[in-house]
């Protein structure tokens, strides 16, 4: 097998596609440097962003209102400033794992401990509600999930978060916290449901969502956060005292993409179709490694354990199967930083050219 340094590296292992700038938000980003200045906006963001999103969700039945909403600097921004909003120094966060590898430290960063509850391949990583109510404890301050899943790709329908919402409205001091980034990469029949469209008499709900994955956003570091108008205000009330409103011209970009969403999507969701359909024929064929299709985002997230090393420890010998990937010129995320030793995470959402190669280099290992 030659080594790495004869190839290029083709990576698998970015978060984010390569997309291209929808067109509708190129032409409100130019119209917008045409009129010069820039509007300046409150620390919470633009009002017609903030009601366009209230609109979105409105469409699917959610009674959100804009003051609900915070325009946060990112996804990963707007999960900090809720998780340090809400989490007390000693706060449990209960998180349904594998998941993305970036909770853990954001949620030390803000104080507070991370308790994973493990869902299981076997059962196409079935959320059970009695595992929920027996995992929540005295400490336990909120309940964290992807929909779509980020590694697995599983999408939860409405059945299933009403079975899982009706173990946490038995708990009033918990949140719920969904994280719906991926929401608009799905690829079964049924839209994903967002947490928000579900009634919530005691106000635990929380979401947070962005427009670098679903809305091809990227580099333009612009999220947002959903929560009850209380916490929205002291969530804004802390980006105020330590930041400031995202730049004006990521958020009209936002608006445009939020005006433009189901055209934006549907293209996404064509120009993915065939990368997809090749990353999982490969997996397809490796028995066993891809029981269930993944529904949601442009992950596969293959069982390798099959290929690991017996003589090695779990976790040493994901590693090493990610470095004998690395070295035919494949990057990968080890499935071992989320919980999943022997699984990788892997993106189709690259060129398709690249893609093509990086599976003839794979299988030249997974054999
Ligand atoms: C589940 C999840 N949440 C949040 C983020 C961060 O998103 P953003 O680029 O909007 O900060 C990512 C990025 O990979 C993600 O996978």
């Amino acid at each position: 097998m030659p080594a790495s340094s004869d190839l290029n590296l083709i990576s698998l292992a970015s978060g984010y596609g390569s997309f291209s700038l929808p067109e509708p938000v190129a032409q409100q980003v130019q119209r917008a440097l045409t009129r010069l200045p820039l509007p300046t906006s409150p620390a919470e963001g633009l009002p017609e962003l903030r009601q366009a999103l209230a609109h979105r969700y409105q469409a699917q039945a959610a009674t959100v209102v804009p003051g609900d909403i915070v325009v946060t600097p990112g996804t990963k921004a707007a999960l900090f400033l809720l998780l340090a909003t809400v989490l007390r120094p000693g706060d449990e966060v209960l998180l349904l794992s594998p998941n993305w590898f970036g909770f853990a430290e954001l949620i030390r960063q803000a104080g507070a401990t991370l308790r994973e509850l493990p869902l299981h391949p076997a059962d196409n990583y079935q959320i059970s509600p009695d595992a929920v109510q027996a995992a929540i404890g005295p400490r336990t301050r909120l309940l964290l999930f992807t929909n779509p899943n980020n590694p697995t790709g599983r999408v939860y329908t409405r059945p299933e978060l009403a079975a899982l919402l009706a173990v946490t409205q038995q708990h009033p001091q918990l949140l719920v916290l969904a994280d719906e980034i991926y929401d608009g990469i799905r690829f079964g029949p049924e839209p994903v449901p967002t947490l928000l469209s579900f009634p919530d008499p005691l106000g635990q709900h929380l979401v947070v969502n962005g427009f670098s994955k679903s809305l091809a956003l990227l580099g333009w570091n612009i999220g947002y956060l959903v929560a009850p108008s209380a916490v929205a205000q002291a969530c804004t009330a802390r980006q105020f005292a330590t930041g400031g409103a995202v730049a004006a011209l990521s958020q009209l970009a936002a608006l445009a993409a939020t005006e433009a969403t189901t055209d934006i999507t549907q293209e996404l969701h064509t120009g993915l179709l065939t990368n997809r359909q090749l990353l999982l024929d490969f997996l397809a064929t490796l028995p066993g490694a891809l029981p269930a299709l993944p529904l949601g985002t442009y992950y596969a997230f293959p069982d390798l354990r099959a290929f690991l090393d017996p003589a090695l420890a779990p976790e040493q010998a994901s590693a090493d199967l990610v470095a004998r990937l690395h070295a035919a010129g494949v990057a990968v995320v080890d499935g071992a930083t989320c919980g999943a030793p022997g699984f990788v995470r892997l993106s189709y959402a690259v060129p398709e050219a690249e893609l093509r190669e990086a599976i003839r280099r794979m299988a030249q290992v997974l054999r």
